[in-house]
């Protein structure tokens, strides 16, 4: 076959929601099914990249090709994906990171207690601001899920993280999580393109050939 529009590079994807334990039975969770960081993943594979995928707590198969590291917590994320940063090319981050986590977890079941309960909450690292914020770091693709005004918040996101790319799309109403289908609007510096709602191999396709393209030019500046 010929070449290929990732060939020789190496692409990093998080992928799935985060678990922020209370107790030993109980966390907070974000809702994701993984799908869309995995499609992406696979396409990326077929794409030529060498691929790593650290991914939350879901249940789907690891696509073929891709070397998978599983996480729970947002702190274990951001430890794998800065451990791998450093000699990936592009970093796709797809997982939804839970933003809070319990200050502390009850070693024991937390009993019922007749009263209201209060969690305290400590806000997680955002691991992909920390990459940013590095000297040296790979081409940066965040996602956006918002319930409105999706363009303006998302091409804020991209800009307060100084991020390369980011894939918005619009979530609530049935649309974008736990689903096989979804559109997306990507914004870059100077740019956008529509991708109309299609399932969510053929979105991460189109996602993978614009990353391509952006990351060509930048490396030829
Ligand atoms: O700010 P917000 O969470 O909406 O940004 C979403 C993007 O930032 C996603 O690409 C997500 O993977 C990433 N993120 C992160 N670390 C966090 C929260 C979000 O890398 N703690």
């Amino acid at each position: 076959r010929g070449p290929r529009s990732l060939d020789g590079l190496s692409v990093l994807v998080s992928a799935g929601p985060t678990y922020e334990d209370i107790d030993p039975v109980r966390f907070i969770g974000n809702r994701s099914s993984g799908r869309m960081g995995f499609a992406v993943a696979a396409a990326a594979v077929q794409a030529g990249a060498r691929v790593r995928l650290v991914a939350g707590p879901v249940a789907l198969a690891t696509p073929a090709g891709v070397e998978r590291i599983d996480v729970r917590s947002a702190r274990q994320m951001r430890d794998a994906v800065v451990a791998s940063a450093a000699d990936s090319d592009i970093f796709i981050s797809a997982a939804a990171v839970g933003d809070y986590r319990p200050q502390a977890v009850s070693p024991a079941k937390l009993k019922k207690s007749g009263k209201a309960l209060a969690l305290e909450l400590v806000q997680n690292p955002d691991i992909l601001a920390e990459l940013a914020a590095q000297a040296a770091h790979p081409f940066l693709v965040g996602f956006a899920a918002e319930t409105n005004d999706l363009e303006h918040y998302a091409r804020e996101k991209l800009e307060r993280k100084g991020l390369d790319l980011i894939a918005a799309n619009r979530v609530g109403e049935e649309l974008g999580f736990e689903c096989s289908e979804n559109a997306l609007l990507l914004l870059w510096p100077g740019g956008r393109e529509e991708l109309g709602m299609a399932e969510k191999g053929v979105l991460a396709k189109a996602l993978i050939e614009r990353v391509a393209t952006l990351h060509a030019a930048a490396r030829g500046k």
